[in-house]
């Protein structure tokens, strides 16, 4: 009989565990998100909580935390191990997540014979869950909704998730479950929205990558998580979906589009079509920048793809101060004089509690215009801001103690720079092999699409000028929107377009970069600032 009550008190929570469950765990168990970008091993030091009464600080905590913090009795959940009934406040977890829904709607064929029939279509991120509820006789979209991937809870990043089905008893089944309650609680709620009733839904077409495809269908996932990262499986399902549990009338169909690649899956198909970058008669790069950046070049139509491990700086995370975009993230960043604070923009107009990706970009930027970094990254006390902390070396202060939510200085310290550098270089170094391939220098570029939340809230003159993005003009980067979700549109409403899908995955090429020859040496090129 589990002896220990815990309670999540913003959340009005409680939760009785065995004795030397973790917080996280508890947390886990009531489907709390608490940020555990590592998965729970101790490393990211982005669990944060403050638990009463306080328990003798770990070591991992001591590692993470100020002294003023575990004063505080702040603690990492993953490693506080419950010994009696404790409360738990959660920091600003599960608040409202900025999540890009709109797409650039297109034109798409529609099957006949599908009046009065409705159907869903998703785009299932491995942070984010975007769903749209459209008329199938007419294309109409009526209604859409969004929530984080209830996934996020077990491991912010695919293979922290991976790493969890492997680990855990059932682990492949909690998540599937976990994934799949989500996507029921987000039909229910596009239904109550509209008059559509669950006998008219019938259809459904989910898209997303590779690992989170074969989470959803509880597939094997242990050849995603190692070289030579294979998916095992790769052909288009249709499927009743009730069979995975989802509260649909039995006569309805799942449909979850074909994978190209172990990193390159059903979201880069829906892009592609989204975009018809098959039909292009110019040079097109599409990158769609996450923890693992999705790149496909069309050079008239002839399409190559890869997918650039560039980590998780970009979503926050491995940066000291890096968090997703909620309330309190800063969003975008400018230095107006160096040594005075620099001019930011904060979601949700609250005090500043951290970065999140877009703001990561801009700060490099900003610290290599004006000098403060050089073009091999390093850090120069070329502002009364940069400063030697003794717990993380050179940094330079974004925001002071004063002035921030939670009471501590935000900084951005050189090991933040080092991470977005090799981040950009993996993004970079994918890029200009894919260009190689088809012979083709990057002024020959005529357009570079960006899909995805991060490419649409970056500052394109900040991407460009830290070489995330090719040197081309800043009129020639193209936001997109949310295209995978668009895509998904088109494959729900019709077979033409899976039939389209299907020609795309047969025809398009992909780089593995690991195995090329060239990629150690690109990428090492990549790294500098210039
Ligand atoms: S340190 Fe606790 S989840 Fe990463």
């Amino acid at each position: 009989m589990p002896a220990i009550v815990v309670v999540f008190e913003q959340a009005g929570l409680r939760v009785a565990v065995d004795s030397e469950t973790t917080v996280l765990e508890a947390a886990r168990k009531v489907g709390l998100h608490i940020s555990s970008e590592c998965g729970g091993r101790g490393t990211c030091g982005k669990c944060k909580v403050i638990a009463q009464p306080a328990s003798v600080p770990s070591p991992q905590d001591l590692e993470h935390l100020s002294s003023t913090e575990i004063e505080d009795g702040m603690r990492l959940a993953c490693t506080l191990k419950l010994t009696e009934n404790t409360r738990v406040q959660t920091l600003g977890n599960g608040e409202h997540v900025k999540i890009l829904t709109k797409t650039d709607s297109k034109e798409w064929a529609l099957d006949s014979d599908l009046q009065n029939q409705f159907g869903i279509a998703v785009d299932l991120g491995t942070t984010t869950i975007v769903a749209y509820l459209l008329d199938l006789a007419t294309g109409v979209q009526l209604a859409q909704v969004q929530s984080l991937n209830p996934q996020t809870v077990y491991g912010e990043d695919v293979m922290s998730r991976i790493t969890y089905t492997s680990r855990e008893k059932d682990g492949s089944r909690t998540l599937q479950q976990s994934v799949v309650s989500g996507l029921n609680q987000l039909l229910a709620n596009l239904l109550d929205t509209t008059e559509v009733t669950v006998d008219q839904l019938t259809r459904i077409c989910i898209v997303g990558n590779t690992a989170m495809h074969h989470l959803l269908l509880a597939a094997d996932t242990e050849s995603l998580g190692r070289s030579p990262y294979q998916p095992s499986i790769i052909e288009p399902i249709s499927m009743n979906p009730q069979e995975l549990g989802l509260q649909t009338n039995n006569t309805s169909e799942l449909y979850l589009p074909p994978n190209i690649a172990g990193f390159v899956g059903g979201d880069t198909v829906g892009f592609i079509l989204s975009q018809r970058l098959d039909l292009a008669d110019d040079v097109i790069l599409g990158i769609d920048i996450g923890t693992n950046g999705e790149i496909v070049l069309s050079d008239q139509g002839k399409l190559y793809c890869c997918s650039a491990a560039a980590g998780p700086a970009f979503e926050g995370s491995s940066i000291l101060n890096g968090m997703r975009g909620q309330t309190g993230a800063i969003e975008y960043l400018s230095i107006i004089d160096k040594d005075e604070r620099p001019d930011i923009s904060v979601i949700g107009e609250e005090s500043p509690r951290g970065l999140c990706g877009s703001a990561i970009v801009d700060t490099v930027a900003e610290l290599h215009r004006t000098g403060i970094i050089d073009n091999t990254g390093r850090m120069h006390k070329k502002s009364k801001r940069v400063i030697d902390d003794e717990k993380h070396g050179r940094s330079y202060i974004v925001v002071n103690q004063d002035e921030s939510m939670e009471g501590n200085r935000i900084l951005f310290t050189q090991k933040d720079v080092r991470q977005v550098q090799l981040a950009k270089a993996a993004i970079q170094a994918g890029f200009r092999l894919l260009l190689d391939t088809v012979g083709k220098d990057v002024s020959e570029v005529t357009r570079v699409l960006l899909a995805g939340a991060f490419g649409n809230y970056i500052r394109p003159e900040s991407a460009l000028a830290i070489g995330l993005l090719p040197k081309v003009e800043i009129s020639q980067v193209i936001p997109v929107g949310n295209a995978a979700g668009e895509g998904a549109k088109g494959l729900l409403l019709s077979k033409k377009s899976r039939d389209l899908a299907k020609k795309i995955v047969a025809n398009v090429k992909y780089i593995e970069l690991a195995s090329d020859k060239k990629f150690q040496d690109v990428f090492l090129n990549s790294i500098s600032l210039l």
